[in-house]
């Protein structure tokens, strides 16, 4: 440690850290515009050029008397020095407002601005513009500059950021978050001096899922949010808390609303979650909150005709079906399913209700075909690390995990880890996902994940003579196809407890996803390696509640005459009655068509749904219009066990009503007791209270290895000849309700218009050509899909991505043809 004397002030800094972060820590500001904290240093805008010397004797320590010493009495830098680059050394002495600092930081402003438009009044940046800023605080109040001004032409960068470029300052932090943070380099700095600009690489869109971090970092008006464009002005916007509720972070979330109606959201800076980043999703899923499919009104279907109705004839009807559907069989008829995104007490009242009539036919793991698990499964799918301490990692294995589409903001901390501790990644996947950190071994293992899965476990056997295979892994070990990987298992024997298995949604929506958590698990006791299991949107929340056919609130078991159908079950043996909780299950079940078929099948059809989507209209008797996530006040559950509250931000549209109230009351048109809750408070208050000391525990207990459904030496599984094994893989922006109804990002390349992926080799043994218009079938339904080449699937598979109603009616992991249409 030194101490560094800063405007007269005695601060401890530690020796080699640059001079800025010892200042911003003492609370001495210093003016900057490429400098981050989270970047690489660039020190190339000058604008935080200070004095710089050092004292003629050791300086007292912090908090200690200061001494005035004079200027010739100090070892002075001849010229002032950029406080980002310059760093720390014993008695240094800084003047950060000295006449020589103040010249330098001036003389910086006016080259600057040279360029720069006077823009402010048609900025989206005014008002929190750091360029703003530090012209009123640093700069002169006259220009000198009487030339001709330099401009830049301006790109369409994609459907998320607008882009002026006439305003850039030529910080490169855009550039370097690309490179250093988000691992894709879509930005860059060609030209040189007056002809330097920054543009994308032969004009091409920003498609990266965490590309809106770049209008966050931009200190000025050049990239901006494109739908918030001349939205509001900054100073009008009101700030409420909120929590991201697309996947397992529950990033902290800043809604900003003007004159109630939600314009914008930033990260809430929270260094333990999201740091101060934001996925892509979580920034621009808001925009669903204004679309114009929501769903204002309550509405009954009668006759085929969908009329809106007052709220009292809406839950009248919806009380009417359910109990006469429940006439003769009573909660058996009932079935309850609900989406990934809804909050603690949705979930909790949801469960509630059902159970209150009777019934235990609850889920809301729409996406899992194998539930075998159930009995012996964690209270809640979860990390066992915190996730501050992915990006301490020295190796992970993911398995069945595209975690940078999944969990954005997961896959920048193992980038992290890459980086900075070099650590050793590699992956277990159905298909080869690019992953913006550096994969050292890529299994691409379409239906053969156990399989490859197994051959780890066996080498990791293999180096530990100590430790026996578990029971009914051995028939894994024969699939042909698997080849020996002894760098995985050698990687997480090395790491220990600084390694992981990380198991995501591919892998979860397997049918014999059983066997993978139980390997994983067996790797984890043996190696060391901590277990994460991701699961999608605010599921643990889902768990913890009792949301499920097998549990009560706080993961208490219930007895297996007490257990209900899980969420295939439920559909498989489909219901006279539905309650559904903002899901659609066409879109969001891994069997869209069972599904689909269910809920045709079914008497009565009552949903809880934000928006009026075309599934809903088709099946449904009864829509119940609740608030969307930014309406509503609640609580989410995260993957490290983190509960972490919403609150509301603005008034839910037209007549919708948070989605715990219209359960309440519907409790109450239905008489059951217990429903007379008068507040959110009131409802949490009933759930067992979750405690948190950073990380979960994701294991089974008494675990084992369960049967094969899917046999393991069989590469043929389901059919045969010209048949494919679909690979159902759900897109980002097709996962829940919100983001599907999002625009902006509905428009960018992580939402492709629906297709048949095949690699080239697959596409030229059946005779077909890339673009050509295929049918996609198998015994039960069709698509209609264009043919894409894409060498990401492997031969043998065909990938026709899940949540879209084109392809919904397929079924889920099922064999295939493909026939040309044109
Ligand atoms: Fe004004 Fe800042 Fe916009 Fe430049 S970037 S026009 S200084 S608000
Ligand atoms: Fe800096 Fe913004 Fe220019 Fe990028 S676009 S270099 S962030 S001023
Ligand atoms: Fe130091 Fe830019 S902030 S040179």
């Amino acid at each position: 440690m030194a101490t560094v004397q800063v405007n007269g002030q005695l601060v401890e800094a530690e020796v080699g850290e640059m001079l800025i972060a010892a200042t911003d820590r003492a609370g001495v500001y210093i003016p900057r515009f490429c400098y981050h904290e989270k970047l690489s240093i660039a020190a190339n805008c000058r604008m935080c050029l200070v004095e710089v010397g050092h004292a003629p004797e050791p300086l007292p320590a912090a908090g200690g008397e200061r001494k005035t010493y004079a200027r010739d009495e100090l070892r002075l830098a001849p010229k002032p020095l950029p406080a980002c680059a310059t760093p720390v050394s014993d008695n240094m002495v800084v003047f950060t407002r000295s006449q020589l600092a103040r010249e330098a930081q001036q003389g910086t402003l006016e080259f600057l601005l040279i360029n720069h438009p006077l823009d402010c009044p048609v900025c989206d940046q005014g008002g929190e513009c750091p360029l703003q800023d530090q012209a009123m605080g640093y700069g002169s109040d006259d220009s000198r500059y009487l030339e001709r001004k330099r401009s830049v032409a301006s790109h369409d960068i994609g459907p998320l950021i607008a882009t002026e470029m006439t305003r850039c300052i030529h910080c490169t932090r855009c550039v370097r978050f690309g490179e250093e943070v988000a691992g894709l380099m879509e930005l860059g700095m060609p030209g040189r001096g007056e002809h330097a600009y920054i543009g994308t690489f032969l004009n091409r869109a920003v498609d990266s899922e965490v590309s809106g971090n770049m209008i966050d970092l931009c200190p000025v008006g050049a990239l901006t949010s494109k739908p918030y464009r001349f939205a509001a002005r900054s100073w009008e916007l009101e700030n409420h808390r909120g929590i991201s509720p697309h996947d397992c972070v529950g990033a902290n979330l800043t809604i900003q609303t003007l004159r109630g109606r939600v314009e914008r959201v930033l990260p809430y800076e929270n260094p333990r979650v999201n740091e101060c980043w934001l996925a892509d999703r979580d920034r621009y899923s808001y925009e669903a909150v204004n679309s114009e499919r929501r769903l204002g009104a309550p509405m009954v279907k009668t006759q085929g005709e969908w009329k809106e109705v007052a709220w009292e004839v809406a839950l009248q009807r919806a009380c009417d079906g359910i109990k006469a559907a429940l006439q003769t069989g009573g909660g058996d008829n009932l079935g309850a399913l609900a989406g990934y995104a809804s909050t603690l007490e949705e979930y909790f009242l949801l469960q509630k209700l059902v159970r209150a009539l009777g019934g235990n036919h609850i889920d809301h793991r729409l996406q899992q075909s194998d539930f075998r698990d159930d009995a012996v499964a964690p209270v809640f799918p979860a990390s066992e690390m915190p996730i501050e301490q992915f990006d301490r990692l020295r190796a992970a294995l993911l398995v069945g995990s595209n975690i940078r589409k999944e969990q954005p903001l997961l896959a920048l901390r193992l980038r992290a880890a890459t980086r900075e501790n070099g650590a050793h990644i590699s992956s277990i996947n159905p298909l080869a996902y690019a992953q913006n950190f550096e994969v050292e071994t890529a299994i691409t293992a379409g239906a053969d994940m156990v399989a490859h899965l197994a051959a780890v476990a066996s080498d990791i056997a293999a180096v530990r003579p100590d430790v026996v295979l578990p029971d009914g892994i051995e028939q894994w070990l024969k699939a042909p196809t698997v080849q020996p990987q002894p760098g995985i298992a050698r990687s997480l024997l090395e790491a220990g407890a600084d390694g992981a298995v990380i198991i995501g949604a591919p892998a979860q929506q397997h049918g014999d996803a059983g066997v993978i958590k139980a390997i994983a698990q067996w790797i984890c006791e043996t190696t060391g390696a901590r277990l994460a299991v991701l699961p999608p949107g605010n599921s643990a929340a889902a768990w913890w509640a009792g949301c499920l056919p097998h549990r009560g609130p706080g993961g208490v078991a219930l007895s297996d005459t007490d257990a209900g159908l899980d969420a295939a079950a439920m559909l498989a043996q489909p219901r006279r009655a539905y309650l559904l909780l903002a899901t659609d299950p066409e879109l969001d079940a891994i069997d869209g068509r069972a599904a689909f078929e269910a809920m045709k099948r079914a008497e009565f059809v009552v949903q809880i749904s934000a928006y009026r989507s075309d599934a809903a209209m088709e099946c449904a008797d009864v829509l119940l219009p609740m608030a969307a996530f930014t309406e509503s006040a609640g609580h989410f559950l995260n993957c490290e066990g983190r509960v972490q509250r919403a609150e509301v931000a603005a008034k839910p549209l037209g007549e919708s009503r948070p989605a715990w109230k219209i359960l309440r009351v519907l409790g109450n048109f239905l008489d059951l007791p217990g429903f007379d809750y008068v507040s959110l408070e009131a409802v949490n208050d009933d759930i067992p209270h979750h405690a948190h000391d950073g990380g979960a525990s994701a294991r089974m207990r008494e675990w084992s290895i369960p049967a094969p459904r899917i046999a393991p030496t069989d590469t043929d599984p389901i059919g045969g000849g010209d048949s494919l094994l679909r690979l159902p893989d759900l897109p980002m922006y097709r996962g829940d309700q919100t983001v599907r109804h999002a625009p902006a990002l509905q428009k960018t390349a992580d939402n492709p218009p629906p297709a048949a992926h095949l690699n080239r080799a697959t596409i030229d043994r059946l005779g077909l050509t890339a673009g050509d218009q295929v049918k996609v079938q198998n015994g039960a339904g069709s698509a209609s899909l264009p043919l894409r080449a894409d060498e990401r699937v492997p031969g043998d598979c065909v990938y026709v991505p899940a949540g879209y109603a084109q392809t919904a009616r397929l079924g889920g992991h099922c064999r295939v043809t493909l026939e040309k249409i044109r």
